[in-house]
C-alpha cells in the first residue's frame, strides 16, 4: 500500500512537473494577444497600426524572450507597462511564441504599390 501511495506521488510529481515545462503555445498566445488589448496598438497579428506605425512591428520579433518580457512590463513611454499580477510570464511566453510563429511583414520599400 505504502508503496503504490509513493508510486502515485512519484508520477504525479513527473505528470505535473512535465505540464509546467512544456514549451511556450502560439494558439495559446494568439488569445492572449488579443485579451489583454495589444491588438489595438500592434495589429491582430503584431503587424503595427497607425499607433505603432515607426518600427514596432512585433510579428518575427528578434527581441530575446528577455527582453520582450523586459520591455512589456517596464515601458515607460507610449506604451502601458504590464506588470505581473495583471499579465503572467507564461502568458508574455505564449504571446512571443504567437509573434515568432508569424512571418515579418516585407519592407515598406521593397512594396512596389507604394512606391
Ligand atoms: C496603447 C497602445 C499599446 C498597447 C495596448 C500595447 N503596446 Fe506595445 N508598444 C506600443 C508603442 C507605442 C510601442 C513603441 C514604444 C516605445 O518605443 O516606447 C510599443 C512597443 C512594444 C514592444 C517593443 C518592440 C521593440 O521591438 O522595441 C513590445 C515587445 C511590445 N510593445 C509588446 C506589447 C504587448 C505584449 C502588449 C500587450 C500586453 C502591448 N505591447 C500593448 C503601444 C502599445
Amino acid at each position: 500500500m505504502q508503496f503504490s501511495v509513493r508510486t502515485l506521488a512519484v508520477v504525479a510529481a513527473l505528470v505535473l512537473g512535465s505540464g509546467a515545462a512544456s514549451a511556450a503555445s502560439a494558439e495559446k498566445g494568439r488569445k492572449a494577444f488579443v485579451t489583454n488589448g495589444c491588438w489595438q496598438c500592434h495589429g491582430f497579428e503584431g503587424q503595427g497600426s497607425a499607433v505603432t506605425s515607426n518600427g514596432t512591428v512585433l510579428s518575427g520579433t528578434e527581441l530575446p524572450l528577455e527582453a520582450f518580457e523586459g520591455f512589456v512590463r517596464g515601458s515607460n513611454r507610449a506604451m502601458p507597462p504590464y506588470r505581473e499580477a495583471i499579465l503572467s510570464s507564461a502568458d508574455l511566453a505564449d504571446m512571443y511564441a504567437f509573434l515568432q510563429s508569424v512571418p515579418k511583414p516585407p519592407a515598406v520599400e521593397s512594396i512596389q504599390l507604394l512606391k
